[in-house]
């Protein structure tokens, strides 16, 4: 393991992280997602050593930093506000670190990084002067310059627009993937989380409360709370069928089928995402790897951009991502009788009941 964090507690008096514990393979991409005051920050500012742990551990490639100063750490950080220096120039933002670790070859290696981020046509300006996207890539490269090992980033993003936002992130991506840096990554943006994570850790109230791969915490969350959070559909079910590999389930009066395994009987709950339905007004042809359900369409809620469509089947409610064009062209409204197709791949049965939390 690259990163471990073992069993961390602090206490700020009215705050408390509880007895965080997780692990990260090199070049993994973390990202951490949670409620505002869930203590992201803190676990952030705790892994670079602004705080002290009452309790746990902090080992990078076997080394216990718990204690280290966090200029020893070899991590380095991108905050929100981007905290570049206002009188220094951008070319003396980026070399600031890096004037602390080597003599030589600065210029070089501020120019080499300067045109990987498309920056180095404002070396010479001063933060105050640049566009918030401009200011971002230089604090990507102020501190990716020093080589961390381990890079943290803040909602890197959070003071960008869409489109600068889009971009930030592919060069993010191509700039860590380059140098196969291992990120930890804390957004308000699922879409950050999408686009760049392979790991996801959910913080709530202090506590970790699921830890594991993007597929797992995004199509499998471990509570009500975390399935609302990511927005994916919880039904309760119960297993009728086993048979060659496939589940059938009973979902309040209608039947589904699934890839996943489980026992015959058990209770289980069925997640779904709302992106992997498709609504139709007539029945759609379907086969042996797709369910079609008959449902009522009872609400139409404008996202933006999106759309999010409630059905209605029996007691259970699945909520559906459709783009404003579907729904023009399928000719949708409120009341009307919809086909929801989903695929057995698409429906997964989570079955251990959820935590509380
Ligand atoms: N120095 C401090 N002393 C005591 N409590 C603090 C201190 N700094 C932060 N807190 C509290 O700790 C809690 C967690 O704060 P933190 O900044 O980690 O939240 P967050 O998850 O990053 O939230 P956001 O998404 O809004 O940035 C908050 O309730 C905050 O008020
Ligand atoms: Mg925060």
């Amino acid at each position: 393991m690259f990163l471990e964090i073992e069993e961390l507690q602090i206490n700020l008096g009215e705050f408390y992280l509880q007895n965080i514990s997780f692990s990260l393979e090199k070049g993994d991409y973390l990202s951490i997602i949670g409620p505002t005051g869930s203590g992201k920050t803190i676990l952030l500012e705790s892994i670079i050593g602004f705080w002290s742990p009452d309790k746990g551990k902090i080992i990078i490639n076997g080394e216990d930093l718990t204690q280290e100063l966090p200029e020893r750490r070899r991590i380095g950080i991108v905050y929100q506000d981007y905290a570049l220096l206002p009188h220094f120039t951008v070319f003396k933002n980026i070399a600031y670190g890096l004037k602390k670790i080597q003599k030589q070859g600065i210029d070089e290696k501020v120019m080499a990084m300067a045109a990987s981020l498309h920056i180095d046509h404002l070396l010479h300006r001063k933060p105050d002067t640049l566009s918030g996207g401009e200011q971002q890539r230089v604090a990507l490269a102020r501190a990716l310059i020093v080589e961390p090992r381990l890079l943290l980033m803040d909602e890197p993003f959070s003071a960008l627009d869409l489109q600068t936002r889009h971009e930030a992130r592919q060069l993010l991506k191509q700039a860590i993937q380059d140098r196969g840096t291992t990120v930890i990554h804390i957004t308000h943006d699922l879409e950050d989380t999408w686009a760049l994570a392979n790991k996801v850790a959910v913080i709530k109230d202090g506590h970790l409360i699921q830890f594991g791969s993007l597929e797992e915490v995004f199509h499998r969350p471990a509570s009500q709370f975390i399935a609302t959070f990511v927005g994916v559909n919880i039904l309760n079910g119960e297993i009728i069928r086993c048979t060659d590999g496939k589940s059938n389930i009973n979902v309040n009066g209608f039947e589904l089928s699934s890839c996943d395994q489980a026992c015959v009987g058990s209770n289980v709950k069925v997640a779904i995402r709302p992106e992997n339905i498709i609504v139709f007004k007539d029945p759609p042809a379907s086969d042996a790897t797709q369910n079609v359900l008959k449902t009522t369409l009872v609400q139409i809620v404008n996202q933006g951009n999106t759309l999010m469509l409630h059905l209605k089947s029996w007691e259970t409610i699945i909520k559906v991502l459709v783009t404003h064009n579907a729904l023009g062209i399928h000719r949708l409204r409120k009341g009307d009788v919809v086909y929801a197709l989903i695929r057995q791949s698409d429906i997964r049965i989570i079955p251990v009941q959820l935590q509380n939390m």
